[in-house]
This record gives structure tokens, C-alpha cells and sequence, in this order.
């Protein structure tokens, strides 16, 4: 991967434009692009796009060899595949992200795994407990077994609780976010 080079997707799955997650992805990519200026960076916002669920019908794996369902992932998808570099950005719902970026994220069902060989994939999260147990490791531990079963190197997951201060309100986790994206390291 030539640094210069790097292309990152980030999916954004939070439904609140200017939401605290929204907050914290755009910390980390400004950080980001500071050390790799000539990133090329995609934030796509799942919430707004029109993204049926998986209904598992496997026409995928079969002679289409590719996802039949005619919505926005149609578009997506080329932009999954170019990345070097996936970001995974979702608000705890229920102990897991949200069902907006989840239907994202079995939508890969219909794509060649091997595309994923190799990727790096970072998960950056806001919760409203103060304890990560409250969804967060939960969510951790569900992207790196599916990062193990891509064979994607998952190289990041930085969550905060927004229960006592938002986003707006703490300046000191916006400027972390932003310096973990500046240092991060690419091989
Ligand atoms: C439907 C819903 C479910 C939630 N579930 C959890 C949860 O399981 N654990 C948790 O810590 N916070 C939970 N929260 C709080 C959000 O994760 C938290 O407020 C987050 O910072 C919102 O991010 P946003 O501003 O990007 O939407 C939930 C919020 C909503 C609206």
C-alpha cells in the first residue's frame, strides 16, 4: 500500500447528521489527512441511502455471482472494493451498531470475500454509558471475527461514552480522535 496512494471508505452509520459520531469521524479523517494528504476519502452516510436488508436469497451465490437487489449498494459496493482502508462509524444501538450500518454491512454477503483480503478495517463508536460493556466490546468482538473471516486486518477501535458530555462538549476526545488519526500507521 503506498501511503499517498491509501484510499479509505468510511461507512457513517449514525441517522443524526452533526451527531456525535459524525463528530468523531470527521476528528479522526481531518487527523488522518493531515499525515496522508493525498488520501483519497469517501464518507458514505448509510442512513441516507436507500439500503434494503439482506433477504438471504442467495441468488449471490449462484450464476449472478453478485447481489441482485437494485438499491444503493449498487453504488456502494464499487467503492467497498477500491478501498484500502474501511472505517466502520456507529453510535451503540441495542449493544451493536445500528441496524442502518448493519444492513450495510450483510449486504456484504453478495460480494467476493477475496475483495476484503488484506483491507484494513478501523471501528470508531460512541455509546451512552459510561461503560463500555454496554455495547461497545459487544460490537468490537462481532467486526474482528468478521474481519477474521475476510481476512481483513482490523488495526482500530476507539470508542467514547457521550452519556455525560456529547461530542460538542468535549473537546479533549475530538482532539484524541484527530491525533489517532494523524499518527495511524499504514504499513
Ligand atoms: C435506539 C438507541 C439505542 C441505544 N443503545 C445503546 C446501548 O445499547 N448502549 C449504549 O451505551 N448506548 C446506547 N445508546 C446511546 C447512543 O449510543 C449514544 O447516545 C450515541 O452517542 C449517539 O450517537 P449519535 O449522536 O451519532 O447518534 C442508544 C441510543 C439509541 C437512540
Amino acid at each position: 500500500m503506498i501511503p499517498g496512494k491509501v484510499s479509505c471508505l468510511a461507512l457513517m452509520g449514525s441517522p443524526r447528521k452533526g451527531g456525535n459520531t459524525a463528530l468523531l469521524l470527521d476528528a479522526f479523517c481531518r487527523g488522518f489527512q493531515q499525515t496522508y494528504s493525498q488520501a483519497f476519502m469517501e464518507i458514505i452516510p448509510v442512513a441516507e441511502k436507500r439500503i434494503k436488508p439482506c433477504r438471504g436469497c442467495d441468488a449471490c451465490k449462484g450464476a449472478e455471482k453478485s447481489c441482485i437487489i437494485k438499491d444503493d449498494m449498487q453504488k456502494i459496493y464499487p467503492s467497498i472494493e477500491r478501498g484500502d482502508m474501511l472505517i466502520l462509524a456507529s453510535p451503540i444501538y441495542w449493544w451493536h451498531m445500528t441496524t442502518q450500518l448493519k444492513s450495510c454491512v450483510d449486504r456484504f454477503y453478495g460480494m467476493d470475500y477475496s475483495l476484503f483480503q488484506g483491507k484494513k478495517i478501523v471501528f470508531l463508536s460512541t455509546f451512552g454509558s459510561t461503560q463500555a460493556e454496554s455495547g461497545f466490546t459487544i460490537a468490537c468482538d462481532s467486526i474482528a471475527s468478521m474481519a477474521c473471516f475476510l481476512g481483513m486486518d482490523f488495526v482500530l477501535a476507539w470508542g467514547i461514552s457521550t452519556g455525560e458530555l456529547s461530542l460538542k462538549e468535549n473537546p479533549i476526545a475530538l482532539k484524541e480522535a484527530e491525533r489517532l488519526g494523524r499518527e495511524f500507521l499504514l504499513p
